[in-house]
């Protein structure tokens, strides 16, 4: 029998403060969610986003980053233990091998806080405000092999003020992010 009748089951990987993951998890928790966290998995022993999942009763397993190949490793033998449909990124600050990819063999999402395929990588926005950009925003992509470029699935983008510095625009794509992963996964899920 079915443990989550209709929901699919996802697995969210974090390294850090957890702010998507708690979006996901209170997301999930609506009565006709889509999907069901069963499990976190952190690269960080001490990531505080860790506590969420704790306060939610969801599996949480914290694996040391000794290498790449050790950490993935380990999640692969989780992921395929509890039978993981989407793995979701969030605020996971490593980069997944082709490898793995390929093992896990189910889709993978990722946010990434810019309008993709602008700024891949990191400082997103004390990039976009250097280049004295108009707007910001958000994206939820699939993960491929090749640093945030997958297909995009979801973006909204918000006006950079002139007043904005680099907090103060961390902070309102933040806001935009927490509204629009649970989001993608819906509209991922819903055109499998
Ligand atoms: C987010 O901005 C995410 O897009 C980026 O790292 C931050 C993580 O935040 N990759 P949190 O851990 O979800 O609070």
């Amino acid at each position: 029998m079915e443990k989550y009748p209709g929901k699919k089951k996802i697995a969210i990987f974090i390294s850090g403060r957890g702010s998507n993951l708690k979006s996901l998890i209170k997301s999930s928790k609506r009565k006709n969610s889509l999907f069901k966290i069963i499990l976190v998995i952190s690269n960080n022993l001490d990531a505080p986003g860790l506590k969420y999942a704790t306060k939610s009763k969801i599996k949480k397993f914290g694996i040391r980053y000794k290498s790449r190949s050790y950490f993935e490793s380990q999640s692969i033998k989780i992921l395929k233990r509890y039978k993981i449909d989407l793995l979701c990124l969030a605020g996971f600050m490593k980069i997944l091998s082709g490898s793995f990819i390929k093992k896990f063999s189910k889709p993978i999402l990722n946010i990434h806080p810019s309008l993709l395929p602008k700024y891949k990588g990191l400082n997103t926005h004390l990039r976009a405000i250097k280049n004295k950009d108009k707007f910001a925003g958000a994206s939820v992509h699939k993960v491929n092999q090749r640093l945030d470029s997958g297909k995009i699935i979801l973006q909204k983008k918000i006006k950079i003020l002139k007043k904005d510095n680099i907090k103060s625009l961390k902070r309102k794509v933040l806001v935009i992010e927490h509204e629009i992963y649970p989001k993608a996964i819906v509209k991922f899920l819903t055109n499998l």
